[in-house]
């Protein structure tokens, strides 16, 4: 049931908004509160009156109308409800939510919105396959929106491919899904370190690793969309800060480490950077040169704190729950749990770094979910995915479910 929900529905216009008709009706059925907001363009393919009759409120049209900004401004739009879906979603649409474009009403009500975000897209298969398109679908995900369709099929144009959109019903499952943990952390406070570090060896050089900083950015997400007030420590990424997220940049282990104290006390902490296991003993504060007939450099390095295990430490300042990754290519299982051990934590996730994995740098990841006694495996699946099962593990550990 949707009851005491409200829904910002934003129709962008494409031939899919017929079926933005029967997911009002939809919702209304399951006792949300429904406004809708239709682009001009949506105009062309399904009128005003249609959903005003259906969500039982007027339909918001303009962003200079005197009347809307009397009676309900769009930045209370943008706010007053408890989820904004976006259904269509075009590749229009997405691509001005994804650069901040507030050129009308739908796009500036989706740059002043901070309430948890769903797209529906839906646009032709080689529109939706452009780089343009993936990359602005990839920056609203790492942002936290939830994504739901596009399904493959006949096209309206007669053509077939991916881009059709998700059908109600199943937009509806994305809607529970989004909405089902919403306020399970209220209160609580998490904090997540994320991406590699970079340990530098002279003012222009240093040493890092391949993270991408998807998985911890992602859980991060995942984990303020439950409610948790959350601090993201992340090294250097290519990544957005996600929204909701206090967003601690650092570059190097020991840095890392100062910016997780600071962010003490926490309820759960999960540890998902690569932080570098070494950094440069003695740093060179100028640019090394190369010395005709000198030989190369060696470099000595000094072990880096361990994140990880400092949170662990049974203190007062402990966080209730802390989780950590174990990146193996073998022994996943007995390996996590001797890290586990080893490093005094609550859980481990062992992830699967074999060559071919397409774990490192990918948008997928296997788990293995192990703690002092037992041991879960979850099937392959997207890293938000794996993100948003561990923030309701996370819930139900701390008594919240
Ligand atoms: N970690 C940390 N601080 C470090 C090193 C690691 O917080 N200085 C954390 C990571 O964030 C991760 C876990 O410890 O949660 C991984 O431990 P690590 O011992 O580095 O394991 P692997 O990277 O899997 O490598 P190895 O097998 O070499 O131990």
């Amino acid at each position: 049931m949707l009851q005491g929900k409200s829904i910002l529905l934003v129709v962008a216009g494409g031939i899919a908004a017929y079926k933005s008709l029967e997911l009002i009706r939809r919702l209304r059925e399951r006792g949300a509160a429904v406004r809708c907001i239709l682009t001009r363009a949506a105009q062309e393919f399904v009128t005003p009156l249609s959903v005003a009759t259906l969500s039982r409120e007027r339909a918001f049209t303009d962003l200079f109308s005197l009347t809307d900004e009397h009676e309900i401004g769009h930045i209370r739009l943008a706010r007053d409800c408890d989820l904004v879906v976006v259904a269509p979603a075009t590749a229009d649409l997405v691509t001005k939510a994804a650069l901040g474009i507030a050129d009308d009403l739908a796009s500036t009500v989706l740059l002043a919105t901070d309430r948890p975000l769903l797209l529906a897209p839906a646009m032709n298969h080689v529109m939706w396959n452009s780089p343009a398109t993936q990359a602005n679908i990839a920056t609203l995900a790492a942002r936290g929106a939830a994504v739901v369709g596009p399904n493959s099929g006949l096209l309206a144009e007669g053509e077939t491919g991916v881009g059709r959109m998700a059908e109600p019903a199943e937009i509806l499952a994305a809607i529970d899904r989004v909405l089902g943990g919403a306020g399970l952390l209220e209160g609580m406070r998490a904090l997540v370190t994320s991406g590699p570090t970079h340990e530098p060896i002279d003012p222009v050089r240093y040493i890092a690793n391949r993270s991408s900083g998807k998985q911890g950015h992602a859980i991060a997400t995942a984990l303020a969309a439950l409610g948790a007030r959350t601090t993201l420590v992340s090294g250097p990424v290519r990544l957005p800060d996600p929204r909701g997220v206090e967003v601690v940049h650092v570059e190097t282990a020991e840095e890392m480490l100062a910016a997780c104290l600071r962010a003490l006390p926490a309820d759960v902490a999960v540890c998902a950077a690569a932080v570098a296991d070494w950094r440069v003993a003695a740093p060179a504060a100028r640019k090394l040169k190369k010395a005709a007939d000198a030989p190369p450099p060696s470099i000595a390095l000094a072990p880096n704190p361990d994140i990880l295990a400092t949170l662990s430490r049974r203190d007062e300042r402990r966080p209730r729950l802390v989780v950590g990754f174990a990146a193996e290519t073998e022994d996943l299982v007995a390996n996590a749990r001797a890290k586990l051990l080893r490093k005094g934590c609550d859980w481990v996730l062992a992830n699967d770094v074999s060559p071919g994995s397409g774990t490192f740098g990918g948008d997928s990841n296997a788990v293995h979910v192990v703690d002092a006694g037992d041991v879960e495996s979850w099937p392959r699946m997207g890293k938000d995915e794996v993100a948003r099962r561990l923030a309701l593990r996370v819930a139900a550990a701390l008594g919240r479910r």
